[in-house]
């Protein structure tokens, strides 16, 4: 361990240093700056662009308007933006320490109005967090709006919430307060109140052009024969008949978001100054909102299609060129073969960070089956990926479970896809005998048996089951599970982010029933309004609040405190010899850490061996811990330490 206050100090000074020197360049020869970034970019922007788009008569045409628009929303761009961007080309590295943890939320849910948010800052910084995700916070349609996800106004913040304005406050005392901000970008579609959505259905062809617009049905039925749906239930088939205008619309997800046609460059340039636009209010890290979907063609099953890799690189180095301190964020809630492509590579990179969605299924799955070997599997797959790749991890978000397990590999242990999918939905929505979960299902597929599931973590694991039951010991094994389900998630290699309300086991919002806007879409169980007065209860020994909040808290200060927690410590897993637990090593040169986690509600042990020396356990602060035939109990977890330094 090193004293990571001066470290940090030590570190802040030189970022100070260079960027106080390089202000005065940046100051001086500010045209070059852009201009250098632009021309370590133009040749390769250039080609891709048309090269995508060498169908349309004059692409040059389009991609000269994109570039004097990039120089415009440089010019425009503040100047304490521009100062860290310069700091943050200087340390690519910035978000890859072990000082980086995250929350995830709804303002309306969380502080009300974007200026009520300010006073929450200290609440984020007692809760150890320095990077927030702002769940989508532009205009969009109160009835059909998907949770935000439906954008009406790019350039506008939806009235209740604010201003832009207050956006630009809100991110320049965050970046004060050492705080990054990560917004999303819709950009697959718009709103169907969007103004180009509204010009396109009153019969503008220009507009038209920037959606899928089909006379009759004959295309889309082709579409369809290879096309899943993402809504099944609740908005099945990818096309939207329109009535007024006797036309189709393609729609992916919810009838009223069309989806956007970026073979049309229009569409590309357009979405690119949105981008670039919000990046200016000072957002930190971009949310490409499900970024496989937004190119199409027929005869595939229109996702990850390689022209989304074009687009997404173009992205990247626009961004690069116009604000390097910006990271984008893929969606990619896929398969992991289908998902790691996204990062591009070494020379070509794509995002700076995307989900470990496949982790998190699997840790449910974990908690399910009480049986490790297709996580230890999972975990073996990632130690293997460079360490470049930098994931986010968490254990649930406002979206739905999704069931996206290696079933090739569950397969060969005898479990098969569609019994196993409803045994874990029955397992987690309290159905299974003796199940301590009250989670509920989300698009239920019945053709497919492929429901995915929705509940806060607290409500998963069991606290809100035993709470009711007023059952004393259930309520401390359903709290041991979250405790280590969060042990589990801050020792995994990359950033953890939380949903706000899970540090404090806040339950599923069973109200979202009685909201018209709400009930059809169950995701709104687990996106329920901060609850303040029971956040009160942190502080009291004992309450539930309180052993949660303080068990996540005593972790990520740990994690904070110990460099092996970085991304860039080597990863391994070790064989436990037992079904319920699993071994996970982070080595760095100086450290070495084992976290031993205990998916059984029953005491199990884990037979490993490590002869290398004596550990700390860092949660008990025992010394002298011999890393060898340990003994867990039910949902126990253990952190071993030791410094390689004779
Ligand atoms: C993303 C969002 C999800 C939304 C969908 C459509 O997957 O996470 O909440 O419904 O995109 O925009």
């Amino acid at each position: 361990m090193k004293s990571k206050k001066n470290k940090k100090n030590a570190v802040n000074k030189d970022v100070k240093k260079d960027v106080k020197k390089d202000v005065k360049v940046a100051v001086v020869k500010k045209e070059d700056m852009f201009e250098a970034r632009l021309h370590k970019h133009y040749d390769e922007l250039k080609w891709l662009y048309c090269e995508l788009y060498q169908q349309q008569p004059n692409p040059l045409n389009y991609f000269d308007d994109l570039i004097k628009n990039l120089k415009d929303f440089y010019d425009q761009r503040e100047a304490y933006l521009k100062e860290l961007d310069i700091a943050r080309e200087k340390n690519t590295n910035w978000y890859k320490g072990n000082d980086f943890i995250g929350m995830m939320m709804y303002v309306n849910n969380f502080s009300g109005t974007l200026k009520g948010f300010e006073k929450r800052i200290p609440y984020l910084q007692e809760s150890n967090v320095n990077y927030i995700h702002l769940m989508p916070l532009l205009t969009s349609p109160k009835d059909e709006g998907d949770g935000g996800y439906a954008v009406a106004d790019f350039r506008n913040v939806q009235e209740e919430l604010g201003t832009m304005e207050d956006l630009r406050k809100l991110a320049k005392k965050c970046h004060r307060n050492k705080i990054s901000i990560c917004l999303d970008f819709v950009m697959n579609h718009t709103s169907n109140q969007h103004e180009w959505a509204k010009k396109a259905r009153a019969g503008e062809q220009e507009y038209q052009d920037r959606y899928f617009f089909f006379d009759n049905y004959d295309m889309p039925r082709l579409f369809e024969e290879k096309c899943p749906q993402v809504f099944p239930t609740t908005a099945p088939g990818n096309f939207t008949y329109l009535e007024d205008i006797h036309k189709f619309v393609m729609t992916t997800f919810y009838p009223y978001q069309w989806d956007l046609d970026y073979r049309n460059p229009i569409v590309f340039n357009e979405m690119v100054y949105n981008m670039l636009y919000l990046a200016n209010q000072g957002v930190d890290i971009i949310r490409l909102d499900a970024v496989p979907y937004i190119w199409k063609q027929l005869g595939t099953n229109c996702r990850n299609l390689p022209q989304v890799h074009t687009l997404v690189r173009m992205m990247r180095m626009i961004t690069e060129i116009v604000c390097p301190s910006v990271l984008l964020l893929g969606e990619v809630v896929m398969a992991p073969e289908k998902v790691v492509p996204y990062f591009g590579t070494i020379e070509k990179p794509e995002c700076h960070m995307l989900y470990n969605v496949t982790t998190m299924a699997t840790t449910w799955h974990t908690v399910a089956t009480r049986d490790v070997s297709l996580l230890k599997h999972q975990l073996d797959i990632l130690a293997s990926l460079p360490k470049q790749y930098i994931f986010q991890n968490y254990l649930r978000c406002h979206d739905d479970i999704g069931w996206g397990l290696d079933y090739g590999f569950l397969r060969y242990q005898g479990i098969e896809e569609v019994a196993h999918k409803k045994y874990l939905n029955d397992f987690f929505t309290g159905k299974y005998p003796n199940s301590f979960s009250c989670g509920e299902l989300y698009n239920d597929d019945e053709s497919l048996g492929d429901a995915r599931l929705c509940g806060t973590t607290a409500s998963l694991c069991g606290i809100e089951y035993y709470d009711k039951q007023k059952d004393k010991d259930g309520i401390q094994s359903a709290i041991d599970l979250d405790l280590m389900l969060h042990g589990f998630l801050l020792s995994l290699s990359g950033i953890p982010v939380i949903y706000s309300g899970d540090e404090i086991a806040q339950y599923n919002d069973w109200e979202y029933k009685n909201d018209k806007y709400k009930q059809a879409d169950s995701r709104y169980i687990h996106r329920g309004a901060f609850n303040w007065r029971k956040a009160g209860r942190r502080k009291i020994d004992n309450a539930i609040q309180a052993k949660v909040y303080q068990g996540i808290s005593k972790m990520e200060k740990i994690r904070l405190q110990y460099d092996v927690f970085s991304t860039d410590a080597n990863i391994y897993t070790l064989n436990t010899w037992n079904k319920s637990t699993v071994a996970l090593v982070r080595e760095t040169e100086n450290e070495k850490f084992i976290g031993i986690y205990n998916f059984s509600e029953y005491e199990e042990m884990a037979w490993i061996d490590e002869q290398d020396g004596l550990y700390k356990e860092l949660l008990t602060k025992q010394k002298d811990f011999k890393a060898s035939g340990l003994k867990l109990p039910g949902h126990g977890i253990l952190w071993l330490w030791r410094s390689k330094k004779a």
